[in-house]
């Protein structure tokens, strides 16, 4: 079976230990119902004191994030984990691309946990090794290979980064994409580099249109259920910029009617969005920027001012709640919360934490050694990458 025909797993259901879903529980979860489990949280952090180390994603649930040591966006939390040599145990309230992340950059002796292994990332799987390796291959029969310098987005699997680390690329996040691609351009003589962008082709798209000047038809996709990718080797000989086709299923909703609608119904609103949105949504919004740079602009904005924001709910409904003198609404008709950041809930914590108590540890995330020491290195590249950008 090719991997192009490998069947998606249920979210929660079977176990595929390549992906990034699909595992079940292990646990014996406390109820939800149960009253006791922000105490019995509590207990568990208090009685565990500088052994363990909480990281929190600013999409996670308000009833897990109480219990976060630092917030933060994936790039804040992988400067976080590698900055906290003395912690024994690393939770990560976060998605599992971010835990991986976590024990590449933390020490051996560090162990990270998931509270739910189920919380993966359905953009991050939708780049898979063996299908990047055949996308390399054909890029060498294309004549294009050693002019091509890869660069996966933070949100991929410890593999992606590996590959890119052993193929003289780096490791991104929303943060400092366009930092990381004015390195990758320059990696090769001339500053013409081509970049295989993995695996958001919207945040790759939206920062080498709108933040490096390279034109729209410069960029192709590559689309890995397609021979060849979908596209001739001339088409690959021509581009700049071969973005791979994935995307986030939160912030690929956000459409470009919802925004045409507030701004007739709330003249003045400013458009905030992530850059994982769709081009033609960053290009009708006001302004574009990771998750710390949009609580970074609300906290900034005027009272009074009023805000339609594109990223993951949980976050916009905090930001809501933690700002009552501005107007914040979601850019979406619907409710949009990320499922996978979802499954980790407070039984969820509660379980690991308590069973680190008891000297137990469950739900590691541990990265073998060769992925991990190819990965460090495109990850530490980025970590070393000159400059802010104005997305931090
Ligand atoms: P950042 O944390 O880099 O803003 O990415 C958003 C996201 O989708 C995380 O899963
Ligand atoms: Fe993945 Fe999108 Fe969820 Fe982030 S918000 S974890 S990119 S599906």
């Amino acid at each position: 079976m090719s991997l192009v025909d490998l069947p998606l797993l249920p979210l929660g259901k079977g176990r595929d230990l390549d992906a990034e879903r699909g595992v079940e529980c292990p646990g014996d979860l406390p109820a939800a119902s149960d009253p006791g489990l922000v105490e019995r949280a509590r207990a568990a952090k208090a009685a565990l004191g500088e052994r363990v180390f909480v990281l929190g994603h600013h999409y996670q649930r308000d009833e897990v994030i109480q219990f976060a040591d630092v917030t933060g966006d994936s790039f804040k939390l992988a400067r976080d984990a590698a900055a906290r040599p003395a912690a024994e145990f690393i939770v990560f309230c976060g998605v599992h691309f971010m835990a991986e992340s976590a024990d590449i950059l933390t020490s051996p002796a560090q162990q990270v946990v998931l509270p739910d292994l189920a919380a993966g990332c359905s953009m991050a799987d939708m780049a898979r090794l063996r299908q990047v390796e055949d996308a390399w291959d054909a890029m060498a029969d294309a004549g294009i290979q050693d002019s091509v310098v890869p660069v996966t987005y933070m949100n991929s699997s410890a593999d992606i980064k590996a590959f890119c680390g052993r193929n003289g690329g780096v490791v991104c996040t929303s943060s400092n994409a366009d930092v990381a691609l004015d390195w990758a351009f320059s990696q090769k003589a001339g500053g013409d580099a081509k970049i295989l962008f993995l695996p958001d082709q919207h945040l790759g798209r939206n920062t080498a249109v709108l933040q490096m000047g390279i034109a729209l038809d410069e960029c192709v996709v590559w689309d890995p259920h397609q021979p060849g990718g979908g596209l001739t080797a001339e088409e690959l000989q021509k581009a700049r910029m071969i973005l791979w086709k994935g995307h986030c299923s939160v912030h690929g909703r956000f459409s470009e009617d919802v925004v045409d609608e507030l701004r007739v119904k709330h003249p003045g609103i400013n458009i905030l969005v992530h850059p994982e949105c769709k081009h033609e949504v960053v290009l009708k919004a006001d302004l574009v920027g990771s998750t710390e740079f949009i609580i970074k602009t609300i906290k900034a904005a005027e009272p009074g001012t009023v805000w339609a924001i594109g990223t993951e709910l949980n976050l916009v409904k905090r930001l809501a709640d933690a700002h009552p003198d501005k107007t914040i609404v979601f850019l979406d008709r619907n409710v949009c919360y990320c499922s996978t950041m979802n499954r980790i809930d407070l039984p969820h914590l509660v379980w690991a934490l308590e069973s680190l108590v008891a000297g137990t540890v469950v739900n590691q995330v541990t990265v073998d050694p060769e992925t991990e020491a190819d990965a460090l290195v495109a990850l530490q590249r980025m970590l070393d990458l000159p400059g802010k950008s104005h997305r931090d």
